[in-house]
């Protein structure tokens, strides 16, 4: 049978989705996962909470699980995520830093895993969600510890770790145009000009039947292209009020058709990531009660009318 991925391949691209250890176990869904799909994105594995549990002890365990199922099924795997405020662990956020200690225990983390990981993955989110709607900087304990200049030395570390890796910042809210992705832009710009090591923009493209489709996406994503960069859609899904309905349904499989086609319209958008891919495993219930159906497959693994969107799309390209 053609897969989505075997679509995207057709024009040099990858078609993913991420998977969060548990997961695993559920055998008809990770089954689908290994033949459907070209790569993979580890849900929470690979973050600094379960990477680094005490200072300076590592535990690779769920990222090397996920790398060993990748590898068994022929999907290659983007490495989540580096540096995030969220889900760090304790004995990181519950005390307070010097600047160099925290520099110190920035640039060790980054290094192990990158390290750990070198071959393994072919891209790393660096640094995740560092900017706020407005296109300031989010307050983190990175940002109020270090200042500004500790993304471009997360890129410089993780460079120094893996030369062959492809190193990305990724953020949600930043498939439109405006003030968030504004300042992604300038910021790239910035760090190329200073010749910082950085080769790609990650959309998450967590969208919401009810918010519209992100204005312009296809030229956003052109213009981050037009600065030397990779872009790759790296969480999409795209919920709706529940319950869903034959209509719902409908506008859901337009919306991932149009996301699919503004990637396919850019040479140098790269690949798309579901996060996750059926409704029987999303994020979304719990975070946005009364919302969700976001994925292009059902909680049966049964295909919604969107992934018939997405393979036309792919198969157009
Ligand atoms: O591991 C514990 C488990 O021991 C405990 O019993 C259970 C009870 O709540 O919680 C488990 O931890 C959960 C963890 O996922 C693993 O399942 C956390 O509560 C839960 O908050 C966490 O959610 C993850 C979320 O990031 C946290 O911010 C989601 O699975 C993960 O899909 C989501 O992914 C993020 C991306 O990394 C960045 N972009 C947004 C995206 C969606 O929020």
């Amino acid at each position: 049978a053609v897969t989505l991925d075997d679509l995207a391949r057709q024009s040099g691209r990858y078609f993913g989705s991420a998977v969060d250890n548990p997961e695993l176990d559920d055998t008809p869904y990770a089954n689908l996962l290994g033949t459907e799909f070209g790569s993979t994105t580890p849900g929470n594995s690979m973050k600094w909470d379960a990477t680094e549990p005490r200072r300076g002890v590592f535990n690779f365990t769920g990222g090397d699980e996920i790398v060993n199922y990748a590898q068994a099924n022929g999907l290659s795997v983007r490495g989540h995520t580096l540096l995030w405020h969220s889900q760090l662990p304790g004995w990181l956020t519950s005390r307070t830093w010097t600047a160099d200690e925290l520099r110190s225990i920035l640039k060790n983390h980054i290094t192990q895993v990158v390290t750990h990981y070198k071959g393994k993955v072919f891209a790393w989110d660096v640094a995740n969600e560092i900017m706020n709607e407005d296109g300031t900087y989010r307050q983190s304990i990175f940002y109020k510890t270090l200042g500004p200049g500790y993304v471009a030395d997360a890129l410089r570390w993780a460079r120094a770790a893996d030369p062959n890796v492809k190193l990305y910042l990724n953020d949600y809210n930043v498939e439109a145009t405006g003030a968030k992705s504004d300042a992604y832009y300038r910021l790239v710009k910035q760090l190329k000009a200073a010749g910082v090591p950085i080769d790609g923009f990650g959309m998450q493209a967590h969208l919401a039947l009810q918010y519209g489709f992100p204005n312009q996406m296809g030229q956003n994503i052109q213009r981050f292209a037009d600065l030397g960069l990779d872009v790759a859609l790296t969480e999409l899904d795209i919920r709706m009020p529940l319950p869903s309905d034959t209509a719902k349904l409908a506008r859901q499989a337009e919306f991932y058709g149009r996301v699919t086609d503004a990637c396919l319209a850019v040479r140098r958008c790269v690949g798309i990531t579901l996060w996750g891919y059926s409704d029987r495993h999303s994020w979304i219930p719990p975070v946005f009660p009364g919302e969700g159906a976001a994925l292009p497959w059902n909680g049966n693994l049964r295909r919604k009318p969107a992934y018939d969107a997405i393979a036309k799309s792919l198969a157009a390209a």
